[in-house]
């Protein structure tokens, strides 16, 4: 991925990396999914396919792939279970779904952190494509045809200083500061 700049290009993960990712995300009956910066919708459509009762979304904020996506899901009948949203992923509260996908910089994940906490203390589970979030420790990482990484997160993952987050937005506030 090219990460000269601050935005975030459309590269899509390879289908052997979402397979990978659907399987260490193992959902339960009635989770929500969100694919931050969904692309084509490959990830929430693997999803959708593999799993018949959970909820998938997609955010993302190209008009052109937001359509293809669209298109996707409804010629493959999915349209009921998968929804691509077109907007901007900072905007989302993710603390509303139980498992976060992305493959994105990481700036943009920097940017992201204090979100990803506290979707993370809320009992969600975060997977990130090839970079990891700074500054947490991720409780599985796999490697796919030797070049592609996946990081897998929980609650478990938040260092004990900041577990108790409710009351400590400040504390949060500073430490992706530091990072
Ligand atoms: C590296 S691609 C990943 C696509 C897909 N998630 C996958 O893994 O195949 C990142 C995507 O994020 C989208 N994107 C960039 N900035 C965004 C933003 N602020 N809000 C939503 N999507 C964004 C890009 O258009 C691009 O499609």
């Amino acid at each position: 991925m090219n990460l000269s700049k601050r935005r975030i290009p459309f590269q899509p993960s390879p289908l052997s990396v979402v397979k990978c990712m659907v399987e260490l995300a193992s959902p339960q009956p009635g989770d929500k999914i969100i694919d931050l910066g969904a692309g084509d919708g490959r990830i929430p459509i693997c999803f959708a396919l593999k799993y018949d009762d959970i909820q998938c979304y997609g955010i993302e904020i190209s008009s052109d792939l937001v359509d293809l996506a669209r298109k996707r899901v409804g010629k493959l009948g999915l349209s009921s279970r998968v929804k691509i949203v077109k907007g901007d992923l900072f905007k989302v509260d993710l603390s509303k779904f139980d498992i976060i996908t992305m493959y994105l910089t990481p700036y943009a994940i920097k940017r992201l952190l204090p979100s990803l906490i506290t979707a993370l203390s809320t009992g969600s589970k975060i997977i990130s494509h090839d970079f990891k979030i700074p500054g947490l420790s991720p409780v599985k990482q796999i490697v796919i045809d030797s070049k592609h990484k996946l990081y897998l997160y929980s609650s478990d993952s938040i260092p004990r200083n900041l577990d108790n987050l409710e009351n400590s937005s400040s504390l949060l506030l500073k430490y992706s500061r530091s990072l």
